[in-house]
């Protein structure tokens, strides 16, 4: 599997830091050129590698981390999405009307037809994201959803290679609205920073 982080603020890097941490290689990419993120990804670890958009998008697996309204210009990157999976790292404090009255993710999933996308890493602010999930025995979890149940399986072993509980919600607008704003309102389970024992 490779992996590409789309996005490289505050919650890209968190993302970047977990890689890292584990060894595992990871190219992040924002509209900036390769150069600029270069430095930034050097610091975080070996295995952090800043590439151009279009280069990291060949990646398998592609985490967002970018402004929900950037997901479109993201989208149109590639023709087809077909065969990838895409992680939805994004929240969106966005009125019903605007997503079509859809989960956030539901909404963003229609720009990325034919991925396998999963909401997840999106519930905790980047400064605990970023922060080692191994804390005295437990791991810190994350919440994955998908309206396709076959997705979640390699996205939740690449959380568990992070060192993550991934623990799956179910659909979209299931069990996976906990981890949804409303409207303007937080879903019930967005900062809730939980650890579980055994993996
Ligand atoms: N901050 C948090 O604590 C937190 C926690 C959970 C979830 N989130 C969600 O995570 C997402 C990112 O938040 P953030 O706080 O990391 O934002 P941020 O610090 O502003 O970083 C956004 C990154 O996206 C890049 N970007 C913007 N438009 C892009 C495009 N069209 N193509 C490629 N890269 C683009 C930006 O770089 P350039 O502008 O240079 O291209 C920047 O590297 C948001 O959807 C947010 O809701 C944030």
């Amino acid at each position: 599997m490779s992996y590409a982080i789309v996005g490289f603020g505050a919650v890209g890097q968190a993302l970047a830091h977990a890689f890292a941490r584990k060894n595992i290689d990871v190219t992040v990419a924002s509209r900036q050129p390769p150069e600029a993120l270069a430095p930034q990804a050097r610091a975080i670890g070996p295995t952090v590698v800043a590439k151009s958009l279009r280069d990291a998008l060949e990646a398998d697996t592609i985490i967002l981390a970018v402004p929900f309204g950037e997901h479109r210009e993201v989208a149109k990157a590639l023709p087809s999405w077909k065969g990838k999976t895409v992680i939805d790292a994004m929240n969106a404090l966005v009125p019903l009307e605007e997503l079509d009255g859809l989960p956030s993710s539901a909404f963003v999933a229609k720009a990325f037809t034919g991925a396998n996308f999963v909401k997840g890493f999106n519930h905790l602010v980047a400064a605990t994201l970023a922060a080692d999930p191994i804390v005295e025995g437990g791991h810190r979890v994350v919440f994955l959803s998908s309206d396709d149940e076959d997705a979640i399986a390699p996205v939740a072993a690449l959380a568990k290679q992070l060192g993550f509980a991934p623990v799956k919600l179910g659909k979209l607008n299931e069990g996976g609205a906990l981890v949804h704003a409303r409207g303007r309102a937080w879903g019930q389970l967005i900062f809730q920073d939980l650890f579980k024992k055994e993996q």
